[in-house]
């Protein structure tokens, strides 16, 4: 990594102000998103996600800039199935954004948890999450300035990667990365980027024209398609090859027949290639979701897929308790050695402890991790085996060793092995003085 890349490498115990850094989740295209503490007030803490630009990043205009409008934007959207932005900062030249920690896995992971089994996500569920998410992104396509005008969001990377679920069974969007609104010229295509995922892009984003909320009407009639059968419409092994058939105008597959034609109908005409013909709001592709569900006789709540998230992912989630126990135990005793060391140089008044983020070693002992190969997830090596299931407690935070009545008797025992020393010597000095002198 070059010397600058160096500086704006972060590692778990760092402080982003608040922010304690206890482990990274997972590392996106341009982000790496790490599980934090949030320090507040009277020993107040608080578990939530913290989003870095990649080191390599960290300095590009550009990057800044879409980081930047990702926070202004998400920060404004207030809806149970967006994750929620709480903050934004600067520390030590680098850019983070806080959000609400989901304690869940994207519904890219849950399909591969369930194709594994050889099995189908089933229609009920399915819909549920889409008609969520749906609402979800209605609220960003609905945000508006302080004047009360729309300011005409469009998301442009709805995908299975970037739509969670967490254990409570609650779909949230999140990656507001390449967000745009209305008017903004966009650069990136005639810069020969080409931005978002292309299985899930509409064709009009595809070809690098104007997008506007239908664009994501697209993606969710191509995220239901997923859910439902396994495989993105346009296939996503082979990124030209999706590329091409999106830009040659072939339409969008059937689904198996074994799905009701009502169903078929519904994805075909969010995926319409007109983006006149779609639904044309993300709010009226989800009524029509859950219509088609009370036709169906599908009801299905949150609770229902909190139980068939625990039945796939159950795994990962004990898994991931068990890591995030561990960083926090680490955290704990890092902080406990930072204070030991802070009670140590009082007592011997030197100077220079302020910093908070000095006396973190480099290498710190953390939850052994692995990186997940599709999706560049950190997830725990003990996830290879089965493990044991962790206590529910285990996102809470540990009572920390570090607690200041701990480390103040710490300091009192050393302040008092260091008078003892002292004295002794000093008897020993007059003992031996005394001889001598006599
Ligand atoms: N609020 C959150 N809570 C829990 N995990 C999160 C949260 N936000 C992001 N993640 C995890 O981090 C991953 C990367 O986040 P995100 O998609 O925002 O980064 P990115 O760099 O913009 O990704 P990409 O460009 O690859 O889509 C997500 O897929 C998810 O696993
Ligand atoms: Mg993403």
């Amino acid at each position: 990594m070059s010397r600058v890349g160096e500086k704006y490498r972060l590692e778990p115990g760092h402080h982003l102000d608040r922010y304690e850094l206890l482990c990274p989740i997972a590392r996106g295209g341009m982000a790496w998103v790490w599980l934090a503490c949030l320090h507040g007030k009277a020993g107040f803490e608080k578990l939530v996600a913290v989003k870095t630009i990649l080191p390599q990043y960290a300095t590009d205009r550009r990057f800044q800039r879409m980081f930047l409008d990702e926070a202004r934007i998400a920060a404004g959207i207030t809806h149970a199935n967006v994750a929620r932005v709480l903050d934004l900062g600067e520390s030590r030249g680098i850019l983070y954004l806080v959000m609400e920690w989901v304690d869940g896995d994207s519904l890219a992971k849950l399909q591969r948890a369930v194709k594994d089994r050889e099995e189908l996500i089933p229609i009920d569920v399915a819909l549920r999450i889409v008609a969520d998410v749906s609402a979800g992104l209605h609220a960003a396509h609905e945000l508006r300035d302080p004047s009360g005008a729309q300011l005409g969001v469009v998301h442009r990377d709805v995908s299975p990667q970037n739509i969670l679920v967490s254990v409570n069974g609650i779909a949230k969007l999140i990656d507001f990365g390449i967000v745009t609104v209305r008017d903004r010229a966009l650069d990136d295509f005639h810069a020969g980027l080409l931005k978002g995922k292309f299985p899930f892009m509409s064709p009009e984003q595809a070809v690098g024209k104007p997008v506007d909320r239908r664009s994501d009407v697209w993606a969710m009639g191509a995220v239901t398609y997923y859910l439902l059968t396994g495989n993105a419409p346009y296939g996503d092994d082979n990124e030209f090859a999706t590329l091409r058939k999106l830009r040659g105008g072939a339409p969008p597959p059937s689904l198996p027949p074994m799905y009701p034609s009502e169903l078929n109908a519904l994805c075909k005409r969010a995926m319409a290639r007109n983006p006149e013909e779609r639904m044309a709001t993300a709010a009226e592709f989800q009524s029509s979701v859950e219509m088609l569900m009370v036709q169906m006789g599908c009801h299905r709540v949150s609770s229902d897929l909190a139980a068939f998230v625990g039945h796939h992912m159950g795994d990962r989630r004990d898994a991931r308790y068990k890591a995030i126990a561990h960083a926090v135990r680490v955290a704990a005793d890092r902080r406990c050695k930072v204070l030991l060391s802070r009670s140590m140089a009082e007592a011997l008044d030197l100077d220079g402890l302020e910093d908070s983020n000095v006396g973190i070693p480099r290498t710190i002992p953390m939850a052994p991790h692995q990186e997940d190969d599709e999706t560049r997830t950190f997830i725990p090596r003990s996830q290879r085996r089965r493990t044991r299931l962790a206590p529910r407690s285990a996102c809470v935070l540990a009572p920390s060793c570090g607690e200041p009545f701990r480390a103040a008797l710490l300091g009192v025992a050393v302040a008092l092995s260091f008078a003892g020393v002292i004295v002794l010597l000093r008897i020993l000095f007059l003992t031996v003085g005394g001889g001598v002198s006599h």
